[in-house]
This record gives structure tokens, C-alpha cells and sequence, in this order.
């Protein structure tokens, strides 16, 4: 089986943000605060944050903010939920979350609260619980959840909750393990994962597993790399990882690396991309590969940030 090419990997994360006019550069660019998030991650796993202007990236965070208080993906552009956890994440990464006014952000968070305990995305108003996960985990890190009407926001994830004991997007809708992610991390960061019938949810991620060893986020759909994090942080958090098969799983990520010039791809053999250079890094990160740091599965953060964030400044 073939090894981690962790220092090709942060070569091509660094590539990407130069080839400014390349094509996934200009795909990419009305969400560039979230590649910023998957990128500086991944660098942040490998240990090599210290390669990067942290001012140059923080500066940039702080003209993507609108005067709402909220985030948006690029100077100039309308601020969302998606983006908001983006900064607030890169922020904590380099420990700069002192450069925000708290309050502000705290205030287009709080905002977006629905009477039934749900969030919005942004004044448009799409409702998801992708949403409700966003506001959770930037208010925690914040240490601002007492802002919002928790309980609410809680029953509402749970109402959420399908037959076969996953989550959808919004009430009714199909169990899909990125959802299933985003309500699990919720839940998990608000002390309520004894909403979850642990064996039955367990059940239904750890079937995402087919042949190759690789996940997939619903029945009958091919597996991909970015399943490795949807599925494996839910399964970490609900104490079912030992429910697959972690060798199989790590051969088949690192059978998506681009051996020659890095980056990871969402099964072998395809055009790679920052975001599954990133899940692919972060899954392997929960299946203790060695020489990368730990990832914490509900905040999504290394867990040495986690700490500094939780437990103050030193990180022994
Ligand atoms: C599948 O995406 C993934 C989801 C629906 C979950 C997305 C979660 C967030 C945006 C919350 C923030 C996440 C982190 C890690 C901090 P897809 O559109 O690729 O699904 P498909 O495979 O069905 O196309
Ligand atoms: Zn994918």
C-alpha cells in the first residue's frame, strides 16, 4: 500500500491559491473562505501552519466580513452561515479569534433563528440542517451558545431524525451522512446525543462501506473520499467506529492520492481538489495514520486547537 505524500499535499494546497486564473481558482472563488478553511486545515493536520502568513490570511478573513456581523465567501460578497463558521474556524486555527468583535457576529447568528428552533443560511432564508450546525459550532467556539434558544434549536435537529435513525436536511427528509454530520456534531457539542438510538444509526453509517473499502453517503451511491469524514467523524461520535473496516478504508484514500503532484481526488483515478484533499487528510486524520495530528469530529478543528480554545493558552 502506498504512503501519505503529506509535503506534496500542502505544495498543491499553496499551488492552488497561486494559479489565481486557473480554472478551479475561478470555480472556486465565490466560496474561497471555505477552501481557505479546507486548505489551511489540512496544512494546519500535516504541521506545517507555521509555512503560512497567518496576518495575510487574517487581514483577508477580516474584509470578507460584512457589516451584519456575518461572513462572506470573498471581499464583497453577501454574507452566510457557511462562510461565518469558515472565518470563526480559520481564526481559531491561528489563534487570532481575539481580532473579532464577539458581539457582532454573535448578533447575524443569533438572527438567523427560526421560531421552531431552526436556522437559516442567510436574510434569504433557505432552512437546513447543515445551518443548525453552523450556528452551534461557531457560537461554541465563540462561548456565545447561551445567545441562542438552544432547547429549540435541539428539538428541531431532532425532529429532523429518520426511520432507519439518521438526519436529513430538514423535517421528512432522507437520512444522508453529510447531514447525519451536521446534526451528530450539533448534538455531541450541546451535551444531547442521548437523542440518538446509538445501535440503529451505527447500523445505517457503517453500511456505507462497499468493496473497495471506500464510504458512501446514502445506498447505492459510489463510494468517495469526502464519505470518509461525513461517516467516520458520526461513527467516532457515536463511540460505532470499530463497526468497519479501518484498513480498507485507509488503503482506499490513500488510492486517491495524485502521486506526482499531490492533492486528493474523490475516488482513484479522478481530478483532484481542495476539498477532498482536505476530507481525505481529515478521515485518515480519525483513523490514527501516523505523523498527522489529531482532529477533533464534532468541531471539526485540530483537537489541539479544540484545547487551546477550551482550556486555555497551553497545549500540553
Ligand atoms: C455532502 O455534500 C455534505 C453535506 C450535506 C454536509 C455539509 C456540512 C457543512 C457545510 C457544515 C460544515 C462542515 C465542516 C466539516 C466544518 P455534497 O453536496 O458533496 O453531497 P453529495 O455527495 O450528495 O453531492
Ligand atoms: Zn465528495
Amino acid at each position: 500500500m502506498g504512503e501519505l505524500i503529506g509535503d506534496k499535499h500542502v505544495k498543491y494546497i499553496l499551488s492552488v491559491e497561486k494559479k489565481k486564473d486557473s480554472f478551479e481558482s475561478v470555480v472556486m472563488e465565490h466560496l474561497r473562505l471555505n477552501g481557505a478553511y479546507w486548505g489551511l486545515t489540512t496544512i494546519d493536520l500535516l504541521g506545517k501552519l507555521d509555512t503560512v502568513d497567518s496576518n495575510e490570511v487574517v487581514s483577508w478573513i477580516l474584509q470578507c466580513q460584512h457589516e451584519s456581523g456575518g461572513f462572506g465567501g470573498n471581499i464583497g460578497h453577501d454574507p452566510h452561515l457557511l462562510y461565518t463558521l469558515s472565518a470563526v474556524q480559520v481564526l481559531a486555527l491561528f489563534d487570532k479569534l481575539d481580532v473579532l468583535d464577539i458581539n457582532k457576529v454573535t448578533d447575524y447568528i443569533r438572527a438567523l433563528q427560526n421560531e421552531d428552533g431552526s436556522f437559516s443560511g442567510d436574510i434569504w432564508g433557505e432552512v437546513d440542517t447543515r445551518f443548525s450546525y453552523c450556528a452551534i459550532c461557531c457560537l461554541a467556539i465563540l462561548k456565545r451558545l447561551d445567545s441562542i434558544n438552544v432547547e429549540k434549536a435541539v428539538s428541531y435537529i431532532v425532529s429532523c431524525k429518520t426511520l432507519d435513525g439518521g438526519f436529513g436536511c430538514t423535517p421528512g427528509a432522507e437520512s444522508h451522512a453529510g447531514q447525519i454530520f451536521c446534526c451528530v456534531g450539533a448534538l455531541a457539542i450541546t451535551g444531547s446525543l442521548h437523542h440518538i438510538d446509538k445501535d440503529l444509526l451505527g447500523w445505517w453509517l457503517c453500511e456505507r462501506q462497499v468493496k473497495s473499502g471506500g464510504l458512501n453517503g446514502r445506498p447505492e451511491k459510489l463510494a468517495d473520499v469526502c464519505y470518509s469524514w461525513w461517516v467516520l467523524s458520526s461513527l467516532i461520535m457515536i463511540d460505532r467506529v470499530h463497526w468497519i473496516d479501518k484498513e480498507k478504508l485507509v488503503k482506499f484514500i490513500l488510492d486517491c492520492q495524485d502521486i506526482e503532484n499531490g492533492g486528493i481526488s474523490d475516488r482513484p483515478d479522478d481530478a483532484v481538489d481542495i476539498f477532498h484533499t482536505y476530507f481525505g487528510v481529515a478521515g485518515l486524520s480519525l483513523l490514527e495514520y501516523p505523523g498527522l495530528k489529531a482532529i477533533d469530529p464534532a468541531y471539526a478543528l485540530p483537537v489541539d486547537v479544540v484545547n487551546r480554545i477550551f482550556f486555555g493558552r497551553c497545549s500540553t
